[in-house]
């Protein structure tokens, strides 16, 4: 099997112990056309959110059985094209549910008070005296938080804002979650257009699929308050990052905090120019310990497909069926 990128030395010993593997040990990420010449006869792959599994390369390995992806998030497989290859696709779910939750609360945070904003202009030396409206910020505790895509992540920053920070907590997914998890979370479901409305912290945890590329672009920037700020954990692509770069320049909302973006790693030039958005490196599960955690959960899938045709969190259980 192959690792398409660096991971911890002991998973891959681990990996070692069960199966042959050829690894990356780099950071480098392949080009396509490497990928694929590099799967050749390989059964199984572990995969980060870089690598593209896409009907082209499926067609051209046919020995491959497991794409093992080590995120929750799995945009960057074509599902049915695997399903059609008879390949079983795995995810990483719920190891990274707290830590990607805990993130998405501090990125809402960070950009209601204005900490990145104000960090670049303490080190740049400008802070000589103090001023009554100095860096002044969004309320948190007490506001409202708009949640939109309510899964596992969703959930948990719906609890640390409805139990810790006594926000009022609303939200909109494809389906609307049952009365005791609605209760759990202390949250009201909305229309998107009530949710764009009334948000004072709208934060995007959605998966990302087609139908909702650019869910966030200009006309929706345009429905929220001048005083709300929006947050991305979710995937680029959501948002129209032009758009938003845009309406952060204009005030037609408050601020930004965005952990991922289209075409990531590059940027959109406009968002790095604007001050009040806080940029992080598609960083929200990287803690060691949750790190660690997605990559044993990559490889338990891996080793359980390979060695016993068995899987963890398959993403298309059929494949195991057939
Ligand atoms: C995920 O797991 O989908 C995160 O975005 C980490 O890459």
């Amino acid at each position: 099997m192959l690792v398409a990128r660096r991971i911890f030395p002991e998973v891959l010993d681990r990996l070692r112990q069960h199966v042959e593997v050829e690894a990356n040990e780099t950071d480098d990420v392949w080009p396509a056309a490497e990928l694929a010449r590099r799967l050749q006869g390989k059964a199984g792959a572990l995969t980060t959110g870089s690598e593209r599994i896409t009907p082209e390369l499926l067609a051209g390995t046919p020995g491959l059985r497991i794409v093992a992806n080590m995120a929750v998030g799995f945009n960057n497989f074509d599902v049915p094209a695997c399903t059609a290859h008879g390949v079983l696709a795995t995810n990483t779910p719920d190891v990274l549910t707290d830590t990607t939750a805990d993130f998405g609360f501090a990125l809402m945070m960070a950009t209601a008070r204005r900490m990145a904003e104000s960090e670049h202009f303490l080190r740049a030396g400008h802070w000589n005296r103090w001023s009554i409206d100095m860096f002044a910020g969004a309320e948190v505790h007490g506001s409202t938080l708009g949640i939109l895509g309510m899964g596992r992540i969703g959930q948990g920053i719906a609890r640390r804002g409805a139990h810790g920070f006594g926000m009022r907590v609303i939200y909109h997914n494809r389906t609307r979650l049952d009365a005791a998890t609605e209760a759990d979370c202390h949250a009201t479901y909305v229309s998107k257009a009530d949710l764009l409305a009334q948000a004072d912290h709208l934060v995007l945890v959605l998966p990302y699929t087609a139908d909702n590329h650019h869910a966030i672009g200009a006309p929706e920037l345009a429905q929220m308050k001048p005083t709300a700020t929006l947050v991305n954990i979710a995937r680029g692509g959501i948002v129209d990052d032009a758009a938003l770069a845009q309406a952060l320049r204009t005030g037609q909302i408050a601020a930004a905090g965005l952990d991922v973006f289209e075409g990531e790693p590059q940027v959109h030039p406009d968002l790095l120019t604007v001050p009040n958005v806080v940029l992080t490196p598609h960083i929200a599960s990287a803690t060691l310990k949750t790190r660690r955690a997605m990559a044993n959960m990559a490889a338990d899938n891996l080793i359980a497909y390979l060695t016993e045709g068995k899987a963890v969190t398959p993403i298309n259980p059929e494949v195991l069926n057939a």
